[in-house]
C-alpha cells in the first residue's frame, strides 16, 4: 500500500473546524487504502515558544482528538514528531539543499515574520518548511493530505525531492502528491469570509473549537458574517456569497448531507433559519466528539502507549529512509 503522512500542530488545546474538515476527515478516509502515519506535530510547534507545560498537554488534547475524529491506532501509525528524531537528522540534509531566497519566499514565513519584526522572527520559524518537508520524505510517503494553506509548502516539498534525486541519484527521495479536497480545504473564519477560520483574525471570534463549550459554538455560528445582498437568496457560490457558502460547506460536512439540498431548504427563508439549524447541527457534531475526546484523555497512560506505539511503526519506516539518504549524500554508516 502506498504511504501518507500528515501532521498537526499542537499550538492549542483544541483543534478548530478547519482543521477537521480540511484535514482530520481526509485522513480518517484515507487510512483503508494507505499506509498511514499521522503525527502531533510538536516541534513545529515550538516556533511559537510555547509554554513547556502547556505544550505537554497540547500534544496530549491533539492526539486525543486525532482518535475522537476516527484515526484508527490499529491501522494508522499515530506518533509524535519528536520521538521519531529522523525527522530533524532529515531536516538537516534538506536545510543544506534549501536556497535561502526559496525559502524566504515562503508566504506563512512572510505574513508571521512581519508580525513578529526581525528579532521576534526565529530562525526556526523560517526553517518550518523544511522539517515540513523533511516530515514527508522521511516516509517516502506518496500522498499528504492536507487543507489549502499548505499547498505551497508541499510545492517546496516536491522541489527538494527532485532536487535530491538530481544530485545524489534516481529514487533518493520520493516525490510526494498534496491530497487537498477543494470542497472543505479552505473553511472560512465566520467573522470574516475572505480569511480562512484561523484564531489570528478578530480574536479568534470567528472560530468554532473542537474543545469549546458547544453552546459557544452554537453562539458563533448564530453571530456569522452573512452576505449583504439578496438576504433571502441562500445559493452555493463562493464569489458572490462568501459567507453563505462557507456556512453551507459545513453544514454538509457535520451532517453528511448535499450543499445543493441544503440550499434549497433554505432559499428564500432568510438567514436566520439556515444558522439556526446550523448552530444545532454543530452541536449535534461537537458533543460526541467531545466525550470520544475525554473518554482518550482520561487515561493518559493508556494515550501515551498508542503514541509509543506509533513512534516505533514510524521509526521503523524512517531509520531505512534516513540511513539511504545518508549514504546518498556521502556521510560514512556507522560501524
Ligand atoms: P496546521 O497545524 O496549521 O493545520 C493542520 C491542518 O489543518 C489544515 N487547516 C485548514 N483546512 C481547511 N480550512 C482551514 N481554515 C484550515 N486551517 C488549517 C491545514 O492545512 C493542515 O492540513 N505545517 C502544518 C503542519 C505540518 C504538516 C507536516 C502537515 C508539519 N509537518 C507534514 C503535513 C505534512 C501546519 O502548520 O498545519
Amino acid at each position: 500500500r502506498p504511504r501518507i503522512l500528515s501532521g498537526m500542530q499542537p499550538t492549542d488545546s483544541s483543534l478548530h473546524l478547519g482543521n477537521y474538515l480540511g484535514a482530520l476527515t481526509q485522513w480518517v478516509a484515507l487510512q483503508d487504502d494507505y499506509e498511514a502515519l499521522y503525527c502531533v506535530v510538536d516541534l513545529h510547534a515550538l516556533t511559537v515558544n510555547p509554554d513547556p507545560e502547556a505544550l505537554r498537554r497540547r500534544t496530549r488534547a491533539t492526539a486525543a482528538q486525532y482518535l475522537a475524529g476516527g484515526v484508527d491506532p490499529a491501522r494508522s501509525a499515530l506518533f509524535v514528531q519528536s520521538h521519531v528524531p529522523e525527522h530533524t537528522e532529515v531536516a538537516w540534509l534538506l536545510s543544506c539543499q534549501t536556497g535561502f531566497g526559496e525559502a524566504s519566499r515562503m508566504t506563512q514565513f512572510k505574513d508571521k515574520s512581519a508580525k513578529q519584526g526581525t528579532e521576534g522572527t526565529t530562525v526556526g520559524l523560517f526553517t518550518y518548511p523544511v522539517l515540513m518537508a523533511a516530515d514527508i520524505l522521511v516516509y517516502d510517503a506518496a500522498l499528504v493530505p492536507v487543507g489549502e494553506d499548505q499547498r505551497q509548502h508541499l510545492e517546496l516539498t516536491r522541489d527538494l525531492a527532485e532536487r535530491l534525486n538530481a544530485r545524489f541519484g534516481a529514487g533518493t527521495a520520493v516525490v510526494p502528491e498534496a491530497h487537498i479536497v477543494s470542497a472543505t480545504a479552505k473553511i472560512q473564519d465566520l467573522q470574516n469570509p475572505a480569511a480562512k477560520m484561523s484564531k489570528s483574525n478578530a480574536g479568534g471570534k470567528g472560530v468554532i473549537w473542537l474543545l469549546e463549550d458547544p453552546k459557544k459554538a452554537a453562539k458563533a455560528v448564530k453571530a456569522a458574517v452573512t452576505d449583504a445582498d439578496e438576504s433571502y437568496a441562500v445559493y452555493f457560490d463562493r464569489e458572490k456569497k462568501p459567507g453563505i457558502s462557507n456556512l453551507l460547506t459545513i453544514f454538509s460536512a457535520v451532517t453528511g448531507r448535499d450543499v445543493d439540498a441544503i440550499a434549497a431548504e433554505y432559499d428564500g427563508r432568510g438567514y436566520g433559519y439556515l444558522k439556526v439549524d446550523l448552530a444545532d447541527a454543530v452541536v449535534a457534531f461537537l458533543e460526541p466528539f467531545q466525550e470520544r475526546a475525554n473518554t482518550y484523555l482520561s487515561d493518559p497512560a493508556q494515550l501515551d502507549k498508542v503514541l509509543d506505539d506509533g513512534a516505533s511503526r514510524a521509526r521503523e519506516i524512517a531509520g531505512g529512509v534516513r540511513e539511504r539518504m545518508f549514504d546518498r549524500f556521502g556521510l560514512l554508516p556507522r560501524g
